[in-house]
């Protein structure tokens, strides 16, 4: 049943930034959604309000321990002037997976979405309109309880914001460079493994800074016990098309559960090409780059949607996709996906929806 939830509008509404020049993450709307969670209450007081600083205490469990989960989608202007959403109610199910993870309490889905859409329709104007643009949605949730103690809080914020963006990475569409790192990992299976949570996040910045010194744009992280099987790339999740059929590395405790990787793979499954979840080695890989049968690589996430990768090094041997062009199911694939999200292409799989 539909909540109501109270909605403070902004007398100072803020100058919207040129769309040629979002970048990612960089401006926010002019208001924000707030869900606060007691033990005594649960979770109370839904309310959008204009987009502001919040007040913690220094002692706030977030600050301390880590706990807090995020999530990430889009929404899109069509050209009839219609806005969507992408699969909204995954994000909300992996959203309530990461909070168990995290001891978290669940945040009940149907309300998340009413207010992802109200927070949406109230600041509709900020939906960017130009080619690869898009208002990215930004719900999370942080332990906010003033205590020191080791254990969950009792005490959280769930909130959204909003970002209108361009393209994630400066390459665009045009194919990356990457570093497989071989000493950092990214999550563990049994840590906080696939849990979309910022400890993941955190653990990658060294590596993805040294690699950024030695002219690389992303990692290519490798499994956190032997080093062996690939994993993600970037924030993205990965995929690999070998001699014709699409293999991407199946789910498995510590690789994101990703909506666009799901997406897909439905997509290739329903034109037809083959496609393998399974454990990749890094060493089949290159076994594939040398025999010539590594067709493309690409990864895929929300934020990049899809990113060409067009040569990577794996303890200092090189190895080049594609002479470093992107290949043609990956522009297909970005194609047809972008065109189902902002509306150009229509949806055959039931996945947008309204606002
Ligand atoms: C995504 O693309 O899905 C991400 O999670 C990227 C985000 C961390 C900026």
């Amino acid at each position: 049943m539909a909540q109501t939830i109270d909605i403070t509008l902004t007398t100072n509404k803020k100058e919207k930034p040129p769309e040629n020049k979002l970048g990612f993450g960089i401006y926010y709307t002019d208001h924000m959604f707030i869900l606060d969670y007691s033990v005594e209450k649960g979770w109370y007081d839904p309310r959008i309000v204009p987009y502001q600083p919040i007040t913690l205490d220094p002692a706030a469990k977030v600050f301390h321990y880590g706990q807090t989960i995020f999530e990430g989608l889009k929404a899109y202007r069509t050209k009839d002037g219609r806005i969507q959403l992408f699969r909204p109610q995954k994000n909300f199910e992996r959203l309530n997976r990461s909070n168990a993870r995290l001891s978290i309490p669940d945040v009940d889905g149907e309300l998340a979405l009413q207010a992802l859409q109200e927070l949406v329709r109230v600041d509709q104007d900020w939906i960017p309109s130009a080619p690869g643009t898009s208002l990215y949605l930004r719900p999370f949730v942080i332990a906010t309880q003033a205590a020191l103690g080791v254990a969950p809080s009792t005490e959280y914020k769930f909130m959204i914001i909003m970002s209108p963006v361009g393209a994630y990475y400066a390459e665009g569409m045009n194919p990356v460079k990457i570093y497989v790192e071989s000493d950092h990992v990214r999550a563990v299976k049994g840590g906080v493994g696939e849990a979309k949570t910022a400890g993941n996040y955190a653990a990658g910045l060294n590596a993805q800074q040294a690699a950024s010194e030695k002219g690389y744009s992303q990692i290519l992280w490798l499994d956190g016990v032997q080093r062996k099987y690939i994993e993600e790339v970037g924030s993205m999740n990965v995929f690999f098309k070998i001699d014709g059929t699409v293999y991407t590395p199946s789910l498995n405790g510590s690789i994101l559960a990703g909506i666009t990787r799901d997406s897909i793979i439905h997509m290739l499954k329903s034109w037809d090409i083959p496609v393998v979840e399974r454990p990749i080695t890094i060493e089949e890989l290159y076994e594939a780059g040398a025999n010539g049968t590594l067709e493309e690589a690409f990864g895929t996430g929300t934020a990049a949607v899809i990113s060409p990768i067009g040569e990577m090094n794996w303890q200092d041997k090189p190895l080049v996709i594609r002479d470093g062009s992107t290949g043609e199911l990956t522009a297909k694939l970005y194609d047809t996906l972008t065109g189902i999200q902002n509306g150009d292409i229509e949806d055959p799989y039931g996945w947008t929806v309204e606002v």
